[in-house]
C-alpha cells in the first residue's frame, strides 16, 4: 500500500525562544528538519512527502532544504496554520487533492519536523501496526509518574504507570480515516487537540494502537533539548 508522510514544520517555537523557527536551527552543520525529512526520504516505505510551513517559509524550505539536500519524495509543500491541528489538515487536505484514489486507499504517516531522531525501525513498527489496526501511536511508557490536577492544583487522580504512555510521532494512519477524523474536528468547532490521534479517538470508532517508539526519539522543544540532541547526534557517529 502507498505511504506519504506528512512532516510539520510550520511552527513557531514558542517554548524554545530565539529569533529563528526551532525547525530551522543547525545541529552538527543542518536544519533540524533536515533529519527528520532524511528518515522518510531514506525508507523504503515512504513514497512521497508533503511538507507543511510558514507561508513566509515556503521558498526558503524549496530551496535551502528540498532542492539542496535532494529530497526528491517531497512532491509538495503547502502553508501551515495557526495551530498544529490546522497544520495538519492542509496538509490532509492537500494530499486529498494530489493522491490518486489507490493512493488514497494507503497509510498517512504524521510527523513533528522537530523528532529529527525517528528511524526506520520505528517507522517499521508503525507501518505494521497500522496495517493490522488502521491506526497508531507511537509512544513509549512513562518514566515519571503522573499526576492528573483538578482546577485548584491539588491532585485528583494518579493513574497506574505501567499504563501511561508518552507519545511522540510519527501517528500514522489509513489516510481515508483521517481525513474523515480531521473533517468532523472541522464541522465540530472544537479546538482542545493537541494530537493527531485524539481526534481519531474523537471522531471515529477505530480504537488507536500504541506502539513502541524509541526514548531518543524526542520533541525538541525548550532549550535544554538542544543539549540533549547534539549529544544523540555526537554519539552516532
Ligand atoms: N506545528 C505546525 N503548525 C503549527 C504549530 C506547530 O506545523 N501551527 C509543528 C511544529 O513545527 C512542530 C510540531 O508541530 O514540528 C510540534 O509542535 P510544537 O513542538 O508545539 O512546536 P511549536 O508550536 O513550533 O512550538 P511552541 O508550541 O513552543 O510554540
Ligand atoms: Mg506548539
Amino acid at each position: 500500500k502507498s505511504c506519504a508522510a506528512i512532516v510539520l514544520a510550520a511552527g513557531q517555537g514558542k517554548r524554545m525562544g530565539g529569533q529563528i523557527h526551532k525547525q530551522f536551527l543547525e545541529l552538527e552543520g543542518h536544519p533540524i528538519v533536515y533529519y527528520s525529512i532524511r528518515a522518510f526520504q531514506e525508507s523504503p516505505l515512504i513514497d512521497q512527502i508533503l511538507l507543511v510551513t510558514g507561508e513566509t517559509e515556503i521558498d526558503y524550505v524549496k530551496h535551502e532544504i528540498v532542492e539542496k539536500y535532494h529530497f526528491d519524495k517531497v512532491s509538495v509543500v503547502v502553508a501551515g496554520g495557526h495551530e498544529r491541528y490546522a497544520s495538519v489538515w492542509n496538509g490532509l487536505k492537500a494530499l486529498e487533492k494530489s493522491l490518486s484514489e489507490e493512493e488514497k486507499d494507503g497509510f498517512v504517516f504524521i510527523h513533528d519536523g522537530v523528532r529529527p531522531f525517528v528511524n526506520e525501525e520505528i517507522l517499521r513498527r508503525a507501518f505494521d501496526a497500522v496495517e493490522a489496526y488502521h491506526a497508531c501511536v507511537v509512544g513509549m511508557p512513562s518514566k515519571d509518574t503522573v499526576k492528573i490536577a483538578d482546577a485548584d492544583g491539588f491532585v485528583s487522580e494518579t493513574p497506574s504507570r505501567s499504563r501511561v504512555w508518552n507519545v511522540q510521532t510519527p501517528q500514522v494512519f489509513d489516510f481515508r480515516l483521517a481525513y474523515k477524523a480531521y473533517a468532523a474536528l472541522e464541522q465540530s468547532g472544537r479546538s482542545d487537540v493537541t494530537d493527531d490521534a485524539m481526534i481519531v479517538e474523537a471522531f471515529t470508532d477505530t480504537k488507536v494502537k500504541l506502539v513502541e517508539g524509541s526514548y531518543e526519539n524526542i520533541k525538541l522543544t525548550t532549550p535544554e533539548d538542544l543539549k540533549i540532541a547534539a549529544t544523540f547526534l555526537h554519539n552516532r557517529k
